[in-house]
């Protein structure tokens, strides 16, 4: 078997990462014939009870739109009082455990060896054929070796040397939005800012920046793993044409560098500078796979936190006022709001051997939830969580980022980012009016908008 297996990785090796996309999607479309196309779930939005209208065992806690209908706070609030490790037998993605409490969250999330990374971290499997590895999903040690591989492109140093750049974007954004008049932050802002972040990040071409963005977004949205909206075939279309680039791009760079040009901080520099990852180009589901990481871990989260503030303290108007009476708040509103938004509503482990949480006993090979979106409002570590509470003591304790050996690797570039707005904002305008509700994406993972109308008042 492992002769057969290094075979594979030979031949894998010397075709172009694109094609194998392409034999993947023919692998699948073929599939659906034979199955007649049974294999994936379909979602129709219906309206979700209240809570107190069904019992704890008809709850569907993977429905994509438990968010967009803003079902999720009571849901949680009562399995966290009545059921705090629960079982749902029946789910379109198979049974799981739904972890609802902060201090259970953390007890699984720290303790890799038990509850495994591997091999999928949403609810759902990949699609077949398009089996794309990322350290994320990853258990050590080949999670710790690929880590360090790439984590320099967010080490203090860079951001250090990015901040200069990320505050000339942001005010050039800024200083180009249309004043009085309505206009879509989630496009405008939140989307331009992240795609113009991926960019540098990845030294990917300037003026193509909305392809990462774009890829992303189907990346984040499968149907199949998340519930979200995206069709698989653009999935498999949108996965072969970002090959293609991400390979052009590993090759000019590796081009460039024999040419005698100096690496930089970006991350194809970094990959092709270190001894573990120099030829990765050569594995190319990992290539792929570490490629979208980065791309998919920058995208949404940030976007989403930068419409989630803006939401936040619409909803809350007393904190912009706290903000605007002392700006030196930001840092500690940062967190609050990443805390209150938590973009990412969950992650998936594996039980690798029986064990007993919190008086449940959970057998070797279950799917276990983390549900980061309901530690974030755990009453017993937020007082009042519900509310955003800018100057609260306890803001960066928050979940969102995960904890122990995954804990996420751009959090810092992410606060960095936010912090900037948030000054740049504050300098230049007096007021964020939100007109109307913000529409929320359809998924179960990624706790976003896809657009929110605003208008904005300059200061005098
Ligand atoms: C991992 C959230 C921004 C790159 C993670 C995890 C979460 C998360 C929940 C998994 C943690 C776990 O399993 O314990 C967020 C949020 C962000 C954000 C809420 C913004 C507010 C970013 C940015 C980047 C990034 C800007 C890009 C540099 C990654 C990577 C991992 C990760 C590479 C995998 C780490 C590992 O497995 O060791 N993030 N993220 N994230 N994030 Fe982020």
């Amino acid at each position: 078997m492992k002769i057969l297996d290094q075979f594979i990785s030979k031949v894998r090796a010397t075709i172009p990462i694109d094609l194998q996309i392409q034999g993947a999607h023919c692998y699948h479309k073929v599939r659906l014939w034979l199955f007649k196309g049974a294999t994936s779930p379909v979602f129709q939005e219906l309206r979700l009870p209240d809570v107190d209208e069904v019992s704890l065992e008809k709850i569907d806690f993977s429905s994509p739109f438990l968010f967009r209908q803003n079902r999720w706070k009571s849901y949680f609030k009562r399995l966290r009082e009545e059921a705090p490790v629960h079982y749902q037998a029946n789910s379109p993605f198979g049974p799981f455990w739904s972890v609802t409490r902060y201090e259970d969250i953390l007890t699984v999330d720290k303790n890799h060896e038990l509850f495994s990374a591997e091999p999928f971290i949403v609810m759902g499997d990949p699609p077949a054929g398009l089996s794309i590895e990322m350290f994320i999903a990853m258990d050590p040690p080949k999670h710790d070796i690929q880590r360090q591989a790439v984590q320099g492109v967010v080490a203090p140093k860079n951001l250090k040397e990015m901040e200069a750049l990320i505050r000339l974007r942001v005010r050039d954004v800024l200083d180009n939005l249309p004043v009085d008049q309505p206009f879509d932050w989630v496009s405008q802002v939140s989307i331009e800012l992240t795609s113009r972040m991926l960019a540098t990040l990845l030294d990917f071409p300037y003026e193509q920046r909305h392809k990462l963005v774009y890829w992303s977004d189907l990346a984040a949205a499968s149907p199949e793993t998340t519930g979200g909206v995206g069709t698989l075939n653009d999935t498999f279309l949108g996965v072969a044409d970002m090959a293609r680039h991400f390979s052009a791009l590993w090759y000019d760079k590796a081009a460039r560098i024999a040419g005698g040009e100096a690496p930089g901080y970006d991350l194809i520099s970094l990959l092709q500078s270190h001894e573990a990852t120099r030829d990765l180009i050569k594995r190319p589901m990992e290539f792929l796979g570490n490629l979208t990481l980065l791309i998919v871990g920058g995208n949404d989260t940030t976007r989403n936190s930068m419409t989630g503030g803006v939401v936040a303290l619409s909803q809350f108007p007393g904190e912009f006022a706290k903000l605007k009476a002392n700006t030196s708040l930001i840092p500690n509103m940062v967190s609050e709001i990443i805390r209150w938004q938590t973009p990412l509503a969950y992650m998936r482990r594996i039980a690798t051997r029986d064990t007993v949480l919190n008086g449940q006993l959970i057998r070797k090979g279950d799917k276990v939830i983390m549900w980061y979106a309901s530690g974030n409002r755990d009453e017993n570590v937020f007082e009042r969580p519900d509310d955003l509470i800018i100057d609260r003591s306890n803001a960066r304790s928050h979940l969102s980022f995960g904890f122990g050996v995954h804990r996420c690797m751009g959090n810092r570039l992410a606060e960095l980012q936010l912090r900037i707005l948030w000054e740049e904002l504050i300098e230049r305008f007096e007021a964020i009016s939100v007109l109307g509700e913000p529409e929320i994406v359809q998924s179960n993972f990624v706790k976003g908008y896809s657009k929110l109308m605003v208008q904005i008042a300059r200061k005098a």
